[in-house]
């Protein structure tokens, strides 16, 4: 219609230029149409997308988590009960078992009171977007008489020829960059571990039950063999250095090289390390910082801390712990990890009622948060976790001897499994930390003052 007006104006003004003349000549356009309602439909529109978003599957998906977390949680916990009676005799109970149990019983008070609040909040929801989607079909109706002129039409057809002459311009889409996703390394899927391969008291025999260790997975060159050890010499509960091994051998018979790289002197400040689970990666040490619910990283170069603060209703001070039914390990609210990918942080939040909760720490200046993730697995029945390939993988206690990996969560999938069976011999009863090395995917724990290390076995599966 319009381009037809325009042809007939050049066709006229074509004319009047070649023979000129004084006399103008006017073409009036009258239009028998009724005006299209553009504001309605972008109205419309915007009504549409306000319904889609207050539907979506991740609300479902973070309910369906919840869920699945209380029905592994309600037979633990009894089972837990009935152990603590058997065990009983006549003395009174373990102190810390009533303290779990009776935390554990809060907190699925809690959870149910959110699940009857999400469930009428559904409820109204969704009688709430019936409406709106029969709002909206009588007003779609309505606006389809208007189209008479086919502008919906012509519209879509635009779209869809400029959505052809994009691809025609830019050539074929190309696959995205060659980069093993988290959750499927080059190297296979994550099937079991032996050892302990290497197992040793270290520097300082018995002297500090908790601490951490292991080895950069990214280090400066030259430095590829050092090995680094975290302990905390301060009330089981801080630590002011790292201290450098310049080889697995050095650590072996204690004698470090480099020495120690000072993070903040020995009253606690700021940037003192709280808590034994701490990594280091790229030449600098990830950890939780005194007092406060942040990832400090200290860069050993540079000899600067730079902090990122977790979610608000994070746990922290020794609120967050690991746990299993006869301790609680003091500071453990933050357990850092290192993988293929980088960086990542394991902690709980009130919100998530003591479930597991995963971030990705970013590495630029500052350091900062990336992806989060909610598991369904509940800290307090967990010893420690590690991340291998993107996936999160915890462990429990079994007994003195003996810790089971038994539970894992595939950040690209976000499948979750809760029977593993993949089982750690010890040599100490209590890990007090643990990580995964991708460069020369061993496992490192740090055992009641003990450094061991184990080998992880992947397998491919076509
Ligand atoms: C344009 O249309 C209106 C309504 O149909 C009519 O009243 C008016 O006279 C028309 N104008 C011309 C120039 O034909
Ligand atoms: C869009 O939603 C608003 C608020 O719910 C409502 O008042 C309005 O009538 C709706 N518009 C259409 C075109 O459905
Ligand atoms: C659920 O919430 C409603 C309204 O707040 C309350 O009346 C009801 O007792 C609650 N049910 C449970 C099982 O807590
Ligand atoms: C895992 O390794 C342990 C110790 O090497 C072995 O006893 C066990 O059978 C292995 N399990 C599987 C599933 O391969
Ligand atoms: C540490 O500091 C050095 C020197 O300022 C800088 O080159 C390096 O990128 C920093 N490392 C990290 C992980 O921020």
């Amino acid at each position: 219609m319009k381009l037809y007006v325009i042809v007939l104006l050049c066709a006229l003004f074509a004319l009047t230029q070649q023979a000129p003349s004084d006399d103008t000549c006017a073409c009036e356009l009258n239009n028998s149409e009724k005006a299209f309602p553009h504001d309605k439909l972008s109205e419309v529109k915007e009504n549409t997308s306000k319904c889609n978003s207050n539907i979506n599957p991740q609300k479902i998906m973070e309910l369906n988590s919840l869920l699945l977390g209380l029905e592994r949680r309600l037979p633990q916990l009894l089972d837990d009960v009935s152990m603590l009676e058997r065990e009983d005799d006549g003395e009174l109970y373990g102190v810390i078992s009533l303290q779990l149990i009776e935390n554990e019983m809060r907190e699925i008070k809690q959870f149910m009171d959110r699940l009857n609040s999400t469930t009428l909040r559904h409820q109204r929801l969704t009688a709430d977007t019936t409406q709106q989607l029969d709002d909206l079909k009588a007003e779609m109706q309505e606006l389809e008489t208007y189209d008479s002129l086919q502008v919906m039409k012509t519209q879509q057809a635009n779209q869809r020829l400029k959505r052809d002459l994009d691809q025609c311009q830019n050539g074929h889409p190309f696959p995205p960059p060659i980069q093993p996703p988290p959750g499927k390394c080059s190297h296979g899927q994550f099937v079991n571990i032996t050892g302990p391969r290497v197992h040793t008291a270290g520097e300082y025999p018995g002297s500090y039950k908790y601490g951490a260790w292991g080895r950069d997975p990214k280090p400066e060159a030259g430095k590829e063999s050092w090995h680094w050890m975290v302990i905390l010499t301060s009330g089981n509960r801080f630590a002011h250095y790292v201290r450098l091994y310049s080889s697995l051998s050095s650590l072996i018979v204690g004698v470090s090289t480099p020495g120690n790289v000072q993070i903040s002197p020995s009253n606690p400040t700021t940037n003192t390390i709280q808590g034994p689970n701490v990594v280091m990666y790229g030449e600098a040490l990830y950890y939780n910082c005194y007092n406060q619910d942040d990832v400090c990283r200290f860069n050993l170069t540079s000899k600067t801390v730079t902090t990122v603060k977790l979610p608000v209703g994070t746990r922290f001070n020794s609120k967050g712990n690991f746990c299993h039914l006869d301790e609680c390990y003091p500071y453990t609210d933050l357990d850092l990890a290192t993988d293929e990918s980088g960086v990542w942080v394991i902690y709980t939040t009130n919100q998530d009622f003591g479930n597991l909760v995963l971030s990705k720490v970013e590495q630029g200046e500052p350091v900062t948060l990336g992806q989060t993730w909610h598991t369904s697995v509940y800290k307090q029945g967990v010893t420690n976790t590690f991340m291998a390939c993107g996936v999160l993988y915890a462990t429990r206690y079994v007994d003195k001897l003996m810790e089971e990996i038994f539970y894992s969560f595939d950040t690209t999938t976000g499948e979750q499994k809760f029977d593993l069976g993949i089982f750690i011999k010890k040599i100490s009863p209590n890990i007090l930390a643990l990580n995964y090395s991708p460069v020369d995917k061993m496992l490192h724990a740090y055992c009641d003052s003990f450094m061991v290390s184990y080998k992880v076995l992947f397998e491919k599966m076509y």
